[in-house]
Protein backbone atom coordinates (compact mmCIF):
# COMPACT_ATOMS: atom_id res chain seq x y z
CA UNK A 1 0.00 0.00 0.00
CA UNK A 2 1.23 3.38 -0.59
CA UNK A 3 1.29 6.11 2.02
CA UNK A 4 -0.19 8.62 0.22
CA UNK A 5 -2.89 9.27 -2.82
CA UNK A 6 -5.54 7.07 -1.82
CA UNK A 7 -9.28 7.30 -0.88
CA UNK A 8 -9.50 5.46 2.46
CA UNK A 9 -12.87 4.34 4.04
CA UNK A 10 -12.05 3.13 8.05
CA UNK A 11 -15.20 1.59 9.28
CA UNK A 12 -14.30 1.89 13.46
CA UNK A 13 -12.58 5.34 13.19
CA UNK A 14 -14.23 7.11 16.24
CA UNK A 15 -11.56 6.52 18.49
CA UNK A 16 -8.34 4.17 19.20
CA UNK A 17 -6.20 3.25 16.23
CA UNK A 18 -8.77 3.91 13.34
CA UNK A 19 -8.72 7.66 14.86
CA UNK A 20 -5.08 7.98 15.28
CA UNK A 21 -4.72 5.88 11.90
CA UNK A 22 -6.95 8.08 9.84
CA UNK A 23 -5.55 11.47 11.48
CA UNK A 24 -2.01 10.00 10.48
CA UNK A 25 -3.44 9.19 6.15
CA UNK A 26 -5.10 12.09 6.31
CA UNK A 27 -1.88 14.48 6.81
CA UNK A 28 0.27 11.84 4.67
CA UNK A 29 -2.08 13.05 2.28
CA UNK A 30 -4.90 10.50 1.53
CA UNK A 31 -8.43 11.33 1.76
CA UNK A 32 -10.01 9.89 4.38
CA UNK A 33 -13.59 8.75 5.34
CA UNK A 34 -14.34 7.54 8.56
CA UNK A 35 -17.43 5.39 10.15
CA UNK A 36 -18.71 4.20 13.16
CA UNK A 37 -21.95 3.87 15.04
CA UNK A 38 -22.10 7.04 17.07
CA UNK A 39 -23.25 9.55 15.12
CA UNK A 40 -22.48 12.59 16.97
CA UNK A 41 -18.66 11.67 17.33
CA UNK A 42 -18.50 11.52 13.65
CA UNK A 43 -20.39 14.88 13.13
CA UNK A 44 -17.60 16.23 15.79
CA UNK A 45 -14.79 14.44 13.61
CA UNK A 46 -16.12 15.58 10.57
CA UNK A 47 -16.26 19.44 11.75
CA UNK A 48 -12.92 19.23 13.92
CA UNK A 49 -10.53 17.36 10.89
CA UNK A 50 -12.87 17.53 7.70
CA UNK A 51 -13.16 13.81 7.46
CA UNK A 52 -16.14 12.77 5.24
CA UNK A 53 -18.20 9.78 7.39
CA UNK A 54 -20.59 7.39 7.62
CA UNK A 55 -22.53 6.00 10.16
CA UNK A 56 -22.40 1.78 10.11
CA UNK A 57 -22.90 -1.15 12.82
CA UNK A 58 -20.89 -3.73 10.60
CA UNK A 59 -22.80 -5.72 13.06
CA UNK A 60 -25.54 -5.39 10.81
CA UNK A 61 -25.33 -6.60 7.36
CA UNK A 62 -27.90 -4.30 6.07
CA UNK A 63 -26.28 -1.32 8.09
CA UNK A 64 -22.60 -2.35 6.12
CA UNK A 65 -24.63 -2.73 2.69
CA UNK A 66 -26.07 0.73 3.13
CA UNK A 67 -22.56 2.59 4.19
CA UNK A 68 -20.81 1.17 0.97
CA UNK A 69 -23.88 2.14 -0.88
CA UNK A 70 -23.05 5.53 0.16
CA UNK A 71 -19.47 5.78 0.55
CA UNK A 72 -18.70 4.13 -3.23
CA UNK A 73 -21.58 6.98 -4.51
CA UNK A 74 -19.56 9.76 -2.42
CA UNK A 75 -16.03 8.34 -3.47
CA UNK A 76 -16.25 6.55 -6.58
CA UNK A 77 -12.38 6.33 -6.33
CA UNK A 78 -11.99 4.96 -3.33
CA UNK A 79 -9.13 1.86 -3.39
CA UNK A 80 -8.44 1.41 0.17
CA UNK A 81 -10.81 -0.56 2.95
CA UNK A 82 -9.41 -0.84 6.43
CA UNK A 83 -11.70 -3.22 8.00
CA UNK A 84 -10.83 -1.47 11.51
CA UNK A 85 -13.79 -2.26 14.20
CA UNK A 86 -13.58 -4.70 16.76
CA UNK A 87 -14.67 -5.38 20.27
CA UNK A 88 -12.68 -7.45 23.14
CA UNK A 89 -14.72 -8.53 26.08
CA UNK A 90 -13.21 -10.80 29.00
CA UNK A 91 -15.55 -13.56 29.58
CA UNK A 92 -14.93 -17.06 31.69
CA UNK A 93 -16.00 -20.28 29.87
CA UNK A 94 -16.24 -22.24 33.19
CA UNK A 95 -19.30 -20.40 34.01
CA UNK A 96 -22.65 -19.44 32.57
CA UNK A 97 -23.12 -16.16 30.61
CA UNK A 98 -19.94 -16.03 28.16
CA UNK A 99 -22.00 -16.97 25.13
CA UNK A 100 -23.79 -13.89 24.33
CA UNK A 101 -20.94 -11.72 24.85
CA UNK A 102 -18.89 -14.44 22.62
CA UNK A 103 -21.39 -14.28 20.06
CA UNK A 104 -21.36 -10.47 20.05
CA UNK A 105 -17.22 -10.85 19.18
CA UNK A 106 -17.54 -13.32 16.34
CA UNK A 107 -20.55 -10.74 14.81
CA UNK A 108 -18.65 -7.88 14.86
CA UNK A 109 -14.53 -9.12 14.63
CA UNK A 110 -15.28 -11.76 12.15
CA UNK A 111 -18.74 -11.40 10.51
CA UNK A 112 -18.31 -7.87 10.11
CA UNK A 113 -14.82 -8.11 8.15
CA UNK A 114 -16.07 -10.29 6.13
CA UNK A 115 -19.02 -8.88 5.04
CA UNK A 116 -17.13 -5.54 4.92
CA UNK A 117 -15.04 -6.88 2.26
CA UNK A 118 -17.38 -8.74 0.39
CA UNK A 119 -19.29 -5.15 0.06
CA UNK A 120 -16.21 -3.76 -1.71
CA UNK A 121 -14.20 -6.66 -3.46
CA UNK A 122 -16.17 -5.42 -6.96
CA UNK A 123 -15.38 -1.86 -6.70
CA UNK A 124 -11.77 -2.52 -5.39
CA UNK A 125 -10.84 -5.11 -8.49
CA UNK A 126 -12.19 -2.24 -10.34
CA UNK A 127 -9.59 0.61 -9.43
CA UNK A 128 -5.98 0.26 -10.38
CA UNK A 129 -4.19 -0.11 -7.53
CA UNK A 130 -6.74 -1.06 -4.25
CA UNK A 131 -5.95 -2.80 -0.30
CA UNK A 132 -7.81 -4.58 1.89
CA UNK A 133 -6.70 -4.10 5.19
CA UNK A 134 -7.12 -6.53 8.08
CA UNK A 135 -6.61 -5.80 11.54
CA UNK A 136 -5.75 -8.83 13.48
CA UNK A 137 -3.79 -8.66 17.16
CA UNK A 138 -0.58 -10.19 18.67
CA UNK A 139 -3.48 -12.44 20.71
CA UNK A 140 -4.14 -14.24 17.59
CA UNK A 141 -0.60 -15.94 18.00
CA UNK A 142 -0.25 -16.21 21.63
CA UNK A 143 -3.69 -16.31 23.64
CA UNK A 144 -4.86 -14.39 26.71
CA UNK A 145 -6.15 -16.46 29.21
CA UNK A 146 -9.27 -13.89 29.69
CA UNK A 147 -10.31 -13.06 26.20
CA UNK A 148 -10.92 -16.65 24.49
CA UNK A 149 -13.40 -15.89 21.57
CA UNK A 150 -11.63 -12.44 21.11
CA UNK A 151 -8.56 -14.41 20.44
CA UNK A 152 -10.08 -16.86 18.06
CA UNK A 153 -11.46 -14.18 16.12
CA UNK A 154 -7.98 -12.57 15.78
CA UNK A 155 -6.25 -15.98 15.19
CA UNK A 156 -9.45 -16.02 12.41
CA UNK A 157 -8.62 -12.47 10.99
CA UNK A 158 -5.10 -13.72 10.88
CA UNK A 159 -5.87 -16.84 8.16
CA UNK A 160 -8.34 -15.39 6.28
CA UNK A 161 -5.80 -12.38 5.64
CA UNK A 162 -3.51 -15.01 4.21
CA UNK A 163 -6.05 -16.99 2.31
CA UNK A 164 -7.75 -14.28 0.47
CA UNK A 165 -4.23 -12.47 -0.24
CA UNK A 166 -3.77 -16.00 -2.47
CA UNK A 167 -6.80 -15.56 -4.26
CA UNK A 168 -6.39 -11.94 -4.98
CA UNK A 169 -2.77 -12.69 -6.26
CA UNK A 170 -2.72 -11.65 -9.98
CA UNK A 171 -5.23 -8.80 -9.36
CA UNK A 172 -5.05 -4.92 -8.37
CA UNK A 173 -5.87 -5.68 -4.92
CA UNK A 174 -3.38 -6.42 -2.14
CA UNK A 175 -4.43 -7.40 1.40
CA UNK A 176 -2.41 -6.21 4.46
CA UNK A 177 -2.77 -7.10 7.79
CA UNK A 178 -2.14 -5.19 11.03
CA UNK A 179 -1.10 -6.81 13.43
CA UNK A 180 -1.10 -4.43 16.85
CA UNK A 181 0.07 -5.48 19.49
CA UNK A 182 -1.47 -4.53 23.39
CA UNK A 183 -2.09 -0.09 22.85
CA UNK A 184 -3.74 2.22 25.15
CA UNK A 185 -7.28 2.55 23.62
CA UNK A 186 -10.52 2.19 25.28
CA UNK A 187 -10.47 -1.31 23.93
CA UNK A 188 -11.20 -2.60 27.48
CA UNK A 189 -12.29 -0.54 30.42
CA UNK A 190 -9.10 0.95 31.43
CA UNK A 191 -6.61 -0.27 29.05
CA UNK A 192 -5.55 3.37 28.42
CA UNK A 193 -3.69 3.01 31.57
CA UNK A 194 -2.47 -0.28 31.28
CA UNK A 195 1.54 -0.08 31.43
CA UNK A 196 1.59 -2.95 29.41
CA UNK A 197 -0.23 -1.30 26.22
CA UNK A 198 1.89 0.69 24.32
CA UNK A 199 0.90 4.51 23.91
CA UNK A 200 -1.08 5.30 20.66
CA UNK A 201 1.01 7.83 18.65
CA UNK A 202 3.52 5.32 19.41
CA UNK A 203 2.17 2.45 17.81
CA UNK A 204 0.71 4.85 14.92
CA UNK A 205 4.04 6.75 13.82
CA UNK A 206 5.78 3.05 14.01
CA UNK A 207 3.06 1.57 11.78
CA UNK A 208 2.80 4.66 9.42
CA UNK A 209 6.88 4.34 9.43
CA UNK A 210 6.49 0.20 8.48
CA UNK A 211 3.81 1.43 5.70
CA UNK A 212 5.86 3.54 4.02
CA UNK A 213 9.34 1.62 3.94
CA UNK A 214 7.64 -1.81 3.12
CA UNK A 215 4.60 -0.59 0.54
CA UNK A 216 4.50 -4.18 -0.07
CA UNK A 217 4.63 -5.96 2.94
CA UNK A 218 1.77 -8.69 4.27
CA UNK A 219 1.95 -7.55 7.56
CA UNK A 220 2.30 -4.61 10.01
CA UNK A 221 4.62 -5.72 12.62
CA UNK A 222 5.40 -3.14 14.95
CA UNK A 223 8.69 -4.19 17.53
CA UNK A 224 6.40 -4.62 20.41
CA UNK A 225 4.21 -7.37 19.00
CA UNK A 226 7.09 -9.58 17.82
CA UNK A 227 7.14 -11.31 20.85
CA UNK A 228 3.77 -12.42 20.30
CA UNK A 229 3.65 -12.85 16.81
CA UNK A 230 6.87 -14.90 16.93
CA UNK A 231 6.71 -17.19 19.76
CA UNK A 232 5.82 -20.74 17.79
CA UNK A 233 8.51 -19.67 15.29
CA UNK A 234 11.47 -19.04 17.94
CA UNK A 235 10.24 -22.38 19.78
CA UNK A 236 9.41 -20.69 23.12
CA UNK A 237 5.77 -20.70 22.85
CA UNK A 238 5.06 -22.17 25.63
CA UNK A 239 7.46 -19.69 27.60
CA UNK A 240 5.68 -16.73 25.78
CA UNK A 241 1.84 -18.06 26.53
CA UNK A 242 2.68 -18.14 30.16
CA UNK A 243 4.85 -14.83 29.64
CA UNK A 244 1.84 -12.77 28.54
CA UNK A 245 -1.03 -14.28 31.31
CA UNK A 246 1.61 -13.96 33.96
CA UNK A 247 2.34 -9.84 32.70
CA UNK A 248 -0.98 -9.11 32.38
CA UNK A 249 -3.88 -10.96 34.23
CA UNK A 250 -6.70 -8.81 34.44
CA UNK A 251 -6.79 -8.97 30.42
CA UNK A 252 -5.58 -5.87 29.28
CA UNK A 253 -3.99 -6.75 25.38
N1 LIG B 1 -5.90 -1.62 21.40
C1 LIG B 1 -5.30 -2.80 21.32
O1 LIG B 1 -4.58 -3.21 22.22
C2 LIG B 1 -5.49 -3.66 20.11
C3 LIG B 1 -4.61 -4.73 19.95
C4 LIG B 1 -4.80 -5.54 18.84
C5 LIG B 1 -5.81 -5.30 17.95
N2 LIG B 1 -6.66 -4.24 18.15
C6 LIG B 1 -7.76 -4.06 17.20
O2 LIG B 1 -7.75 -2.73 16.71
C7 LIG B 1 -9.09 -2.38 16.34
C8 LIG B 1 -9.45 -1.03 16.95
O3 LIG B 1 -9.48 -1.17 18.36
P1 LIG B 1 -9.10 0.01 19.36
O4 LIG B 1 -8.09 -0.52 20.29
O5 LIG B 1 -8.81 1.24 18.61
O6 LIG B 1 -10.46 0.13 20.19
P2 LIG B 1 -11.53 1.30 20.36
O7 LIG B 1 -10.88 2.59 20.73
O8 LIG B 1 -12.55 0.72 21.26
O9 LIG B 1 -12.12 1.51 18.90
C9 LIG B 1 -13.00 0.60 18.34
C10 LIG B 1 -13.61 1.25 17.11
O10 LIG B 1 -14.45 0.27 16.50
C11 LIG B 1 -15.72 0.84 16.33
N3 LIG B 1 -16.73 -0.21 16.42
C12 LIG B 1 -16.89 -1.16 17.39
N4 LIG B 1 -17.97 -1.91 17.12
C13 LIG B 1 -18.50 -1.42 15.97
C14 LIG B 1 -19.62 -1.75 15.19
N5 LIG B 1 -20.45 -2.76 15.51
N6 LIG B 1 -19.87 -1.04 14.07
C15 LIG B 1 -19.05 0.00 13.70
N7 LIG B 1 -17.97 0.36 14.40
C16 LIG B 1 -17.71 -0.34 15.53
C17 LIG B 1 -15.88 1.91 17.39
O11 LIG B 1 -16.76 2.92 16.93
P3 LIG B 1 -18.25 3.19 17.48
O12 LIG B 1 -18.26 2.86 18.95
O13 LIG B 1 -18.49 4.64 17.18
O14 LIG B 1 -19.11 2.30 16.67
C18 LIG B 1 -14.46 2.46 17.43
O15 LIG B 1 -14.27 3.44 16.43
C19 LIG B 1 -9.99 -3.53 16.81
O16 LIG B 1 -10.26 -4.39 15.72
C20 LIG B 1 -9.12 -4.24 17.83
O17 LIG B 1 -9.46 -5.58 17.98
C21 LIG B 1 -6.53 -3.42 19.20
Amino acid sequence: MNISGNTVFIPGATSGIGLALALRLQAAGNTVVIGGRRAEVLAQLATEHGFATVRIDTADPESIRAAATQVLAEHPDLNVLIAMAGIMRVEDWRSDGFLADAEEIVTTNLLGPIRLIAAFTAHLQSRPDATIVTVSSGLAHTPLRVTPTYNATKAAIHMLSESIRLQFAGTSVSVLELVPPAVATELLPGQSESPFAMPLDAFVDETMALIEAQPDAHEILVENVKLLRFGEVRGDYAETVATVNRLDPHGNA
